[in-house]
């Protein structure tokens, strides 16, 4: 009886230490990061809106990225888009093609550990769009880096816009190499299945994959993520 109380008011005890870390969270995101993202949607509507975007739509966190990615990324962030939020604000031409101009980006403001903690916990209870998320619409299964490398440049052509290691692809969307550790792979497989469900304006072309396709893809970030140590 006793060792049950114990429990219980252990239990108790953590719930409420994570509701307060929870509430903190809540307290930094207005004053620290919701001049850069949105915290309550909806997504941009028109182009220009879109080209104003300071940073990544953070209201469907909770069904996009992984907490345990999040607390490490935002104690050490390193660059995801190469040419920021909007490359073309950032690129220029150079002898061999486009060239980034980082004179304009800036590097992410870092957190100490507690306060990382503090605002993934925030973050990961916002679950917008759950309309677009199927869980178990990844069947955890392999393919070799080269099938996937294949598929990603010569079948498909993703490879013009993200790069698949350090300094190797496209510069216009985010790097893939931490794909995996980065999203949920539910989400990954709704958000090629149909980018502008989740991002009316965003110039990802919907290529209409297969299923089949939509899981060798997340297959493929998974056998990059083991290979590529950013
Ligand atoms: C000055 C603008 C700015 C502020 C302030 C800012 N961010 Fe960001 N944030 C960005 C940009 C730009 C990116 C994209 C970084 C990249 O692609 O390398 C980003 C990326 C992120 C990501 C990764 C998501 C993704 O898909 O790239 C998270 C998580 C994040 N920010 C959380 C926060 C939190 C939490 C705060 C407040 C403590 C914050 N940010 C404050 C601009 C900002
Ligand atoms: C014309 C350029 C372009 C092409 C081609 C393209 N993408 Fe994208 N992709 C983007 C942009 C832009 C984003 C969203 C960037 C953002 O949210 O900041 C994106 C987002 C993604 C994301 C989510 C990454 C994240 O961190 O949010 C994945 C995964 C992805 N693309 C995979 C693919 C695959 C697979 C293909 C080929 C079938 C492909 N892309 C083709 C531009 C492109």
């Amino acid at each position: 009886m006793i060792r049950i109380k114990r429990a219980f008011a252990i239990a108790l005890l953590s719930l409420s230490a994570s509701a307060s870390w929870a509430a903190d969270g809540e307290a930094m995101l207005s004053s620290q990061c919701a001049s850069c993202h949105n915290l309550t949607g909806p997504a941009p509507a028109t182009l220009q809106a879109l080209r104003e975007r300071k940073g990544p739509d953070l209201f469907y966190a909770g069904n996009k990225y992984k907490a345990q990615w999040m607390v490490q990324w935002l104690q050490k962030p390193q660059r995801i888009r190469p040419a920021g939020m909007f490359y073309v604000n950032h690129v220029k031409d150079g002898a061999e093609g486009d060239a980034i101009d980082d004179g304009g980006l800036t590097a992410h403001p870092a957190l100490a550990a507690a306060a990382a903690q503090a605002v993934t916990d925030a973050l990961m209870q916002r679950k917008a769009r759950d309309d677009l998320i199927r869980a178990g619409a990844y069947t955890p299964g392999t393919l070799s880096k080269s099938m996937g490398e294949m598929l990603f440049d010569k079948f498909r052509g993703c490879l013009a816009c993200h790069e698949i290691e350090p300094g190797y692809g496209g510069l216009s969307g985010p790097e893939v190499y931490t794909a995996a550790a980065r999203l949920q792979e539910d989400y990954i497989v709704s958000y090629l299945r149909d980018p502008q469900a989740w991002d009316p304006k965003i110039f990802m072309p919907n290529r209409h994959l297969s299923d089949s396709d939509l899981q060798k893809f997340v297959h493929y970030f998974r056998a990059l993520g083991q290979e590529v140590k950013p």
